[in-house]
């Protein structure tokens, strides 16, 4: 609402002043919590001046102020509250104010907010200026003492308990931190229970607090922790550090879970699974999320971060340990292909698009639209590459050193490459450009051979990126094996190091030219760009010894194919068609491997495709495609489709292993492929037999895919209807299948109907992310998709910004379009940007965006 200012990384200074302690008292109260801040403070050693002291605050009601015990009128405006220097004592000194909030009010899901009579807290990134004035930044770390007053039976905080007693409890963290890791809750809630005892041998008490009759959804995330806490003392040496671990499960969140120290707060859609209620997925994420909020104990927490603008620091770093962890607990084969699914998705769109950014940006106005793929993913896989070069040992030893060195720190980029440096005598300096500079490298490679010497030579080009027009070469690590032509391997992976704009690396000694698979394990963030026939696509789908290769070759013809039947009307590939059906029914590969080969590239993935070879994506052709795609796929595989179901139709008890899984993903998407030919039938009778929520919503969809499945939704929303968590899925399944020309149309029907809750981030991103996600149907050229997003980011927005802004990035591809469309989406953010009292989040988001066309 209020006007914002730009941020720079080149402005960072240390703060004024050391918060040695912090006393925190909450009476809470829906409409008038009181909150009490003591603040033990002194000048800040490291700044030469004497300055003020400036507490961040925003929508506070101040009470009180007194310093050193006497009354005192500080200036206070609309984000914060004042102390001249002349003011302060010299010495250390405390600063207690009393500040009233109103926390049924917020709307916006930021400081202390209400959630079904509980009351609950979310700080990051700056969340607690909305709780009391304080220096809001996570360079100022302090130790926090915390007694919360409410007759509500559960009152937690960070750190141990110290006492409580009828009304009131007190807790004590004994790590210092920043703001934003502090958190707070209060309710009538259930804990499931467990312990654990750390390898030297301290025991901890474990607890993941729930709404009453849900205490029996809790026990996969518990074993997740378990195993998380277990393998970070394995493979980081890490413990844990306090006497409890809570985690509290709450219905209306903005993200998906948050690290506070000793106290996670979750969502509850990543907490909360039985087999009924939980697909296979959703399993994976509660695993995945529990370990990376735990992981933060020590990768954010034990050492956070400078400034906002090292976001990546923790979140690049945490994403990468907790993508290990699931690769140690599942297939490390699918967890890679499916990570570079998502990287593909969310990331490479967005670097390729008008909200592209550095790994760590250099301004920003609001932090909150920087949570993004970018810091995230790219992040993760900017430390993979670092592993690549140093190899396991050189990162072993950084890591040590970087706990070591930095522990306690609020660190930087720099501190970070600074360790990796020192612990292996690498120079990092040209490394240093992922961090720093946006966009996603194009490789190209083109190969000699000549007389028994083969050559590899790649140029890579980095694309210009909005605000960063001119980029240098970076360090690319290419992991390469190659094949003879009877498919044996004669050169096993090799690490190739690119640092220069065109590099040729040579193998010498083959007796005959070699096969050859490059970026194995997808080894840097890049796009590979490389003509390649459809033989040897496929003979590396049959043959390469890369799990990930081996999958990226059937994806890469399975792009070509849909591309061409988009382009140019071509027919199904044969060639695709014959690969694929090898694989499909080849015994011998896990059969999750299987049913990632039969999961076909999204339409969006092909826009971003034909808009990169400099066309212009058509959605309801790249939908058309894909459709007679699928078609095709499912008359070559024939009978052999019934066999496989039924091979894979067993009565095994349920179990959420990644082998049970693979086995039910093989099995659903046969059955969405069967149903092409029998219009259902067998969908119909699954979806009957369902033992398992993967089962029941694999049946559906397959259903709704060929046009059937209405009284099967009917009985679903009857059993799950007041299971909102389980319903989102019965909303996405109907706007996913609905025809592009009726897509919004059905979204504008679920999120409008009575009772439907869109307030509620879940909710609201479910039905619009949904749209979103439906290519052809978000993208239809009536504008109907774009219109119904725009119209529903505007009722958001002034109640949830953050949640508003997020979604908003449904647009950020808009300048791929046709002149039509691209005229509708620019209608559409100028609307967004012409609202009265737009949020600042929005609106940076909509000014960005709209820079781009
Ligand atoms: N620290 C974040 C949560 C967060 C993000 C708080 C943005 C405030 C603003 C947390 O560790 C996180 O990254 N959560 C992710 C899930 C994770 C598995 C990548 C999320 O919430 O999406
Ligand atoms: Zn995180």
């Amino acid at each position: 609402m209020s006007e914002q200012k730009t941020v720079y990384l080149a402005d960072y200074r240390p703060y004024s002043h050391v918060v040695e302690s912090v006393d925190l008292t909450f009476r809470l109260h829906p409409t008038a919590t009181r909150v009490v801040a003591r603040l033990s403070l002194r000048q800040n050693p490291a700044r030469k001046d004497r300055d003020h002291l400036r507490l961040d605050g925003e929508g506070l009601k101040l009470i009180s102020c007194k310093l050193d015990g006497q009354a005192i009128t500080p200036a206070v405006d609309e984000r914060s509250l004042t102390i001249a220097a002349h003011e302060l004592p010299d010495g250390p000194f405390i600063l207690e104010t009393e500040v009233e909030i109103a926390p049924e009010a917020n709307t916006a899901l930021e400081g202390l907010y209400m959630s079904k009579g509980m009351y609950c807290t979310q700080c990051e990134a700056e969340g607690f200026r909305k709780i009391t004035y304080y220096p809001d930044r996570p360079d100022v770390m302090s130790r926090f003492k915390v007694r919360i007053e409410s007759d509500l039976p559960v009152l937690l905080s960070n750190g141990n308990p110290v006492a409580s007693g009828e009304g009131w409890a007190e807790w004590d963290d004994p790590w210092p931190k920043p703001a934003y890791l502090f958190a707070l809750v209060a309710g009538d809630l259930r804990a499931h229970s467990a312990s654990f005892v750390t390898a030297s041998g301290r025991p901890v008490d474990l607890n993941i607090w729930v709404r009453p009759g849900d205490e029996d959804r809790c026990a996969y995330a518990m074993d997740s922790l378990i195993r998380s806490m277990r393998w970070d003392e394995q493979v980081y040496g890490r413990e844990y550090d306090l006497d409890v671990f809570n985690i509290v499960a709450v219905d209306d969140f903005n993200m998906g879970a948050m690290e506070n120290k000793g106290l996670n707060i979750f969502n509850s859609r990543y907490v909360l699974a039985s087999p009924e209620t939980a697909t296979d997925d959703d399993y994976y994420r509660i695993e995945a999320i529990i370990a990376h909020e735990y992981f933060h104990n020590w990768t954010g927490n034990r050492i956070t971060c400078r400034d906002w603008f090292q976001l990546c620091l923790k979140e690049g770093l945490t994403v990468f340990r907790d993508h290990q962890f699931s690769a140690d607990m599942r297939s490390a084969a699918v967890r890679r292909i499916e990570d570079v699914v998502t990287l593909r998705s969310r990331q490479f769109r967005e670097d390729d698009g008008p909200l592209a950014h550095p790994v760590r940006p250099e301004s920003f106005v609001e932090i909150n639209n920087f949570y993004t793929a970018t810091v995230y993913e790219k992040g993760a896989e900017v430390i993979g590459m670092l592993k690549s070069l140093v190899g396991d040992a050189g990162y072993k030893r950084a890591l040590d050193l970087y706990f070591e060195r930095h522990d306690g720190d609020a660190a930087t980029i720099e501190d970070w490459l600074k360790v990796f440096e020192d612990a292996t005598g690498r120079d990092l300096s040209q490394f240093k450009l992922w961090y720093s500079e946006a966009g996603t490298p194009r490789l190209k490679v083109e190969e000699t051979w000549d007389n028994g010497v083969y050559t590899l030579t790649f140029t890579q080009k980095n694309p210009p990126t909005p605000g960063q027009p001119i980029k240098h070469p970076k360090v690319i690590p290419i992991k390469v094996g190659l094949l003879n032509p009877n498919g044996d391997e004669v050169v096993p992976t090799i690490t190739l190091e690119m640092t220069r704009a065109k590099q040729s690396f040579r193998f010498e000694g083959l007796a005959a030219r070699p096969v050859p698979s490059i970026l194995r394990g997808f080894s840097a963030p890049v796009v590979l760009d490389r003509k390649a026939p459809p033989e040897e696509r496929a003979f590396l789908l049959a043959h390469d010894t890369d799990a990930f290769n081996k999958w990226e070759a059937g994806r890469a013809l399975a792009k070509e194919v849909m591309a061409d039947i988009a382009l140019k009307g071509a027919p199904v590939s044969p060639a695709w068609l014959d690969a694929l059906a090898a694989v499909t029914f080849d015994d011998t590969l896990d059969p999750a491997f299987r049913a990632l080969c039969l999961r076909l590239p999204g339409e969006d993935d092909i826009a971003q495709t034909i808009h990169a070879m400099g066309r212009i994506p058509d959605p309801a052709k790249i939908h058309a495609a894909r459709r007679e795609m699928t078609g095709a796929l499912a008359i070559r595989l024939g009978e052999g489709l019934s066999r496989l179901y039924k091979d894979l139709d067993d009565n095994a008890p349920f179990s959420p292993s990644a082998a049970q899984a693979g086995r039910r993903a093989l099995k659903i998407a046969a059955l969405g492929l069967l149903s092409r030919r029998d219009g259902g039938k067998l969908a119909a009778s699954a979806f009957a037999r369902a033992r398992s929520m993967t089962e029941e919503v694999g049946a559906l969809s397959a259903l709704l895919e060929v046009g059937q499945g209405q009284a099967e939704l009917v009985s679903f929303a009857a059993r799950w209807g007041r299971d909102a968590n389980v319903m989102d899925k019965w909303h996405a399944l109907q706007i996913a299948h609905a025809e592009p020309a009726e897509a919004a149309a059905v979204a504008a029907r679920l999120i409008g109907a009575p009772g439907f809750d869109w307030k509620n981030p879940n909710r609201f991103r479910t039905v619009i992310g949904a749209l979103a996600a439906n290519h052809a149907g978000f993208h239809h050229r009536s504008g109907a998709g774009y219109r119904l997003v725009a119209d529903w980011l505007l009722k958001l927005d002034p109640l949830n910004p953050q949640t508003a802004a997020r979604v908003s990035t449904a647009f950020e591809t808009w300048p791929r379009y046709d002149a039509a469309r691209r005229k509708l989406a620019r209608t559409e953010l100028e609307r967004i940007l012409a609202a009265p009292d737009l949020s600042g989040d929005l609106r940076e988001m909509a000014e960005r965006m709209l820079a781009a066309g």
